[in-house]
């Protein structure tokens, strides 16, 4: 948990409203906001909200009201209702988790705009979507769980969205880089997606790139899990899964109604270590070393690097998995934990459209929401 009740409570003194006296104001726009998942994306958006605030009002008219946080277990709402919120006594109480009653909550009952943001990994938030986007409340999140999830509920959550509701997750592939907008872009423009090629792992790039057979792969593995590039399991990167889970999102972006069962995937991840405790896979994470050394000895002799690579193809095949590419291919000259994705459409056909840069961190992934969150708030019209 890293909001603390006294700053909830502090907020709406720290939000000025600052107008310059010549200038006429931009039609006033209230958004009420609530967000699900306070932990590291949850706790940078909150700070981006405070900080982007005076801007916002001043500049487009947008006041956005934070009407309550919710993590895994309690909830804080934020209302002039001092039974409800404790402010009587200055300061904010928190009650069990409930997300129907959070939900009921920031959509009100007086005709406003409301907007719920799912910072949590939690497929049982997720299952709520089709209800809250039919109420009318719009819903943005980095949460892979729905766009990846089952395809009948994501059926539901478009057709939710009949209401007018709008629901945005470009923080779900490579964070804060604009690659779900950039493929709507195209898409809505009358282009057609032929294919998608991408390195949608910062961990297994940053694996890739530093993978020279100086150090044991699995040195490196601890390494990056040292400095907490990889998930709390690194088998979870590992695994592939997570990649897949941006690959399906992307698919279906494009219409393709890909499940999670079509991706073939290839883990990283030996048979031996897959069902050990993490203490116990951490002590023997040298049993992938071996295959690691072999793939990379393979990618050299024909003078490749090897890369952990997501594709689409036009058939609707999709792939996960570690290939050679040529020294001279664009994926082996990423940075770091440097993210890259590569549209071949029918315009960007000889030479596809790519997007590159960081594809995680809490604050670059805090970004990606705000900016759904700006995108929707444009579409509002005026109403208190
Ligand atoms: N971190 C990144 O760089 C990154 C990049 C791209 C996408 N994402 C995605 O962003 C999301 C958040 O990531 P994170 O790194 O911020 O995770 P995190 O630090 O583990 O935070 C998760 C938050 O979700 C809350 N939560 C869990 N179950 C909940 C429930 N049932 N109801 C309400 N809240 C619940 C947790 O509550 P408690 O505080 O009570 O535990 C915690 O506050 C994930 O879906 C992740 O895949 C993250």
């Amino acid at each position: 948990m890293n909001i603390c009740a006294s700053e909830l409570a502090e907020l709406p003194q720290r939000l000025p409203l600052p107008w310059p006296a010549a200038v006429t104001a931009p039609p006033r726009r209230v958004l009420a906001v609530g967000v699900i998942g306070p932990g590291r994306v949850g706790s940078a958006l909150l700070e981006q909200l405070r900080a982007a605030q005076p801007r916002l009002v001043r500049d487009s008219g947008l006041e956005l009201r934070l009407c309550g946080v919710v993590a895994s277990k309690r909830m804080w709402l934020d209302c002039d209702d001092a039974e409800l919120n404790g402010r009587h006594d200055g300061a904010q109480i928190w009650r069990p988790n409930d997300l129907d009653a959070f939900a009921e909550h920031v959509g009100g009952n007086d005709g406003r705009h409301a907007l719920l943001i799912d910072c949590s990994a939690n497929d049982d938030v997720a299952a709520h979507y089709p209800r809250w986007l039919a109420a009318g409340m719009h819903v943005v999140t980095p949460n892979k769980l729905a766009g990846s999830g089952p395809l009948p509920r994501w059926q539901a959550i478009r057709a939710a969205c009949a209401s007018g509701a709008r629901f945005r997750y470009e923080a779900t592939v490579c964070a804060g880089l604009p690659v779900v907008q950039t493929l709507r872009d195209l898409l809505d423009t009358g282009d057609e997606l032929l294919a998608v090629e991408g390195m949608f792992s910062g961990t297994l790039a940053w694996l890739c790139n530093r993978h020279d057979g100086q150090q044991p792969f699995s040195a490196l593995v601890r390494e990056a899990h040292a400095l907490g590039y990889t998930e709390p399991d690194p088998r979870d990167d590992l695994s592939g899964l997570d990649v897949a889970r941006k690959l399906v999102i992307l698919a279906r972006e494009a219409g393709w109604p890909l499940s999670l069962e079509d991706v073939v995937v290839e883990s990283l991840v030996p048979d031996s270590l897959a069902a050990l405790p993490l203490e116990a896979c951490m002590q023997r994470l040298h049993e992938l070393d071996a295959l690691m050394s072999a793939r990379l000895a393979e990618a050299r002799a024909s003078g490749g690097v090897l890369r952990y690579v997501a594709s689409l193809d036009r058939h609707g095949r999709a792939r996960v998995k570690l290939v050679v590419l040529p020294a001279k291919h664009p994926f082996a000259h990423t940075r770091l934990t440097d993210n890259i994705v590569q549209f071949t459409t029918r315009r960007y056909c000889d030479n596809p459209l790519s997007v590159q840069g960081p594809g995680a961190g809490p604050e670059v992934t805090a970004a990606g929401v705000f900016t759904d969150l700006l995108r929707i708030a444009e579409s509002l019209e005026a109403r208190a």
